[in-house]
């Protein structure tokens, strides 16, 4: 892990995030331990930045977004928004960086270990797949705060867990443990602490071996589903399908299928 990337030619030193690649695999960890990772307006720039460039990079197909044992992040910097006013949020527009994580066009896994309060949340809903280790914590606890959550808590969380549960959420800033967000939906899966980072790489390697323009494609297919009706998506989802008809990969995917052997996937 290093807090040093190379973004268009240039060494920058990241301030509060880390960064490992292997392979396919892309790791950024969310690092702002003492203020149990809350998310400051640099550090949404920093990985703003950091997925810039991995959406470039040919070489990654997963990133996986993790922050530490004890927070994946506490939510928005309450100490930044605290003097912030209405006139300020229209000149600034602030959240809306944050909205990068969610059109990046590659799958992207939120490992959650502790903490995942506010936007913490809301960017682990903004990821494809959240894994949770078995000591993890969700909410919408902005309420306490007198506000109400500002990216996506009253809009992902409804598609996530329902609109009753949402509301729950939302309305009492309740704190939901691991097994309650799995028997609601907002996660896939929930493994001991001491595992989370193999599960996550495991399934990382997974979707890594996959073709990368069909799981562009996959994804896109998927989220479409949130911005429209039924048959708008399947239009979509059809049209997709009919492009990677013109992938070499999926003559190869099928062709290896029939020829009983695993397929080599050369991303075109
Ligand atoms: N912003 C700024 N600082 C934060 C923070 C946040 N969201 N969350 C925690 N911190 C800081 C604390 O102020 C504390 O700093 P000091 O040591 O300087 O006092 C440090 O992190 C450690 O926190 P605690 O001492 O509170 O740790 P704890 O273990 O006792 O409690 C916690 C942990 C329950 C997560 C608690 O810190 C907490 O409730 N945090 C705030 C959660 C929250 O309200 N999030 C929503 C923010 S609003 C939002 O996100 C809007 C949106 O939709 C975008």
């Amino acid at each position: 892990m290093s807090n040093l990337v190379k973004l268009e030619g240039i060494m920058i030193k990241f301030e509060n995030i880390l960064f490992n690649k292997k392979g396919k695999i892309a790791t950024i960890t969310l690092n702002r331990p003492k203020y149990l990772n809350a998310l400051c307006d640099q550090l949404i720039k920093e990985l703003n930045d950091l997925l810039d460039q991995l959406e470039k990079d040919d070489e990654i197909h997963v990133v996986v977004l993790k922050g530490s044992d004890k927070a994946f992040a506490a939510g928005a910097d309450i100490n930044e928004m605290k003097d912030l006013t209405l006139i300020s949020h229209i000149k600034k527009d602030f959240i809306k960086p944050w909205e990068r994580i969610s059109i990046f066009k590659k799958p992207i896994i939120a490992a959650v270990s502790g903490y995942a309060l506010g936007g913490g949340c809301e960017i682990a809903m903004m990821c494809d797949i959240i894994i949770a280790s078995d000591d993890a914590k969700f909410g919408q606890p902005e309420i306490n705060l007198g506000t109400i959550p500002a990216a996506g808590g009253t809009q992902r969380l409804v598609k996530a867990v329902g609109k009753s549960k949402a509301m729950e959420l939302v309305l009492t800033g309740a704190i939901i443990n691991a097994e309650e967000a799995l028997r609601f939906g907002l996660v896939s899966k929930v493994v001991p602490l001491n595992s989370l980072e193999k599960e996550t790489n495991n399934l990382a390697d997974s979707i890594a071996s996959k073709s990368l323009p069909i799981l562009i494609f996959a994804k896109e297919a998927i989220l479409r589903s949130f911005e429209s009706t039924l048959s708008e998506g399947m239009v979509n989802e059809r049209r997709l399908f009919h492009s990677t008809f013109e992938l070499q990969d999926r003559k190869e995917g099928m062709l290896a299928f029939l020829e009983k052997r695993t397929p080599k996937f050369k991303n075109n």
